[in-house]
């Protein structure tokens, strides 16, 4: 079973959430991991924690759609560790709103932060990836790019486009050593989901208890189930796995449409 043991990763969005999660697992199962975000104080106890359990983990504060920022994140992996082995693009944010509603501000924050910033780190990890003649990128999507969430169709489409940008890299780079693979989670319980549910009747409880019970596995997500399917997709073992997306839902999108 090969594993992310010495691998060096960098994490985007990895304060807080999925990324958290991963940013924990991957360090505690002997990554050495550059874990990027805009959340300072977090990132700066995560690497703290992590170090003092004598797991390698240095934290890069940093906006992911800001190039000079995603290019010193890739150079830090480098410079600090030799090489880059995975990314995890995780880094987004929510907005919701219908398109009768969005303001253009909406608009720029959703598609700089969810689009540009994984174009952004692909552009700068693949020639390292390729100088290596290998390296593996995974993707945070969502089922929202193939469910239509009410109210968020902006974000839906951002989502959808990074399936798209993921298929075409791999026809690009994949022949020069590049694995390309998306994940694409369902409900999963983190401080993005949490905020969604502010101003609706019910509390955060009572929401989540309705939404797991329309769930086949009857439960939402954690970020740890999302970390585990990462860490298996960036690992060698998933070695011929290439330009797909994998679901992780709960059997969500088996759903019948009644
Ligand atoms: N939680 C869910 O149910 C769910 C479902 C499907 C997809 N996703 C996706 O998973 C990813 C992680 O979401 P989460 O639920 O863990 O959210 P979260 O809000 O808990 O974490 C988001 C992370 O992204 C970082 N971030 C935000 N803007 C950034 C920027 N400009 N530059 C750098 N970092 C930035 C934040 O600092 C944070 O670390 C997102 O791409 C989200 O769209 C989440």
């Amino acid at each position: 079973m090969s594993s992310l043991q010495d691998r060096v990763v960098l994490i985007t969005g990895g304060t807080s959430g999925i990324g958290q999660a991963c940013t924990e697992l991957f360090a505690r199962s002997g990554a050495k991991v550059v874990t990027m975000s805009i959340q300072e104080a977090e990132g700066k106890a995560i690497q703290e924690q992590l170090t003092g359990e004598g797991h390698q983990c240095v934290f890069h504060q940093g906006d992911v759609s800001q190039e000079g920022d995603v290019k010193a994140a890739v150079d830090l992996a480098v410079e600090k560790f030799g090489r880059l082995d995975a990314v995890h693009a995780n880094a987004g944010v929510l907005r919701n709103q219908k398109i009768t509603e969005f303001t253009l501000d909406d608009f720029h924050t959703v598609l700089n932060v969810n689009l540009l910033g994984v174009a952004l780190v692909c552009k700068h990890a693949i020639p390292v990836m390729e100088q290596q003649g290998k390296g593996c990128i995974c993707i945070t999507t969502s089922v929202a790019a193939d469910i239509g969430f009410p109210g968020h169709a902006i974000y839906c489409a951002s989502k959808a486009a990074l399936v798209a940008l993921m298929r075409s890299m791999t026809t690009d780079h994949s022949p020069n050593g590049v694995r390309f693979v998306g994940v694409s989670p369902g409900t999963i319980d983190t401080p993005m989901l949490a905020a969604s549910c502010e101003g609706w009747d019910k509390p955060k409880e009572e929401l989540y208890a309705d939404v797991a019970k329309k769930i086949p596995v009857q439960r939402m997500g954690e970020s740890v189930d999302v970390a585990q399917a990462v860490a298996f997709l960036l690992s060698d073992d998933a070695g011929f796995i290439n330009g797909s997306v994998v679901h992780l839902e709960g059997g969500t999108l088996a759903l019948p449409p009644w």
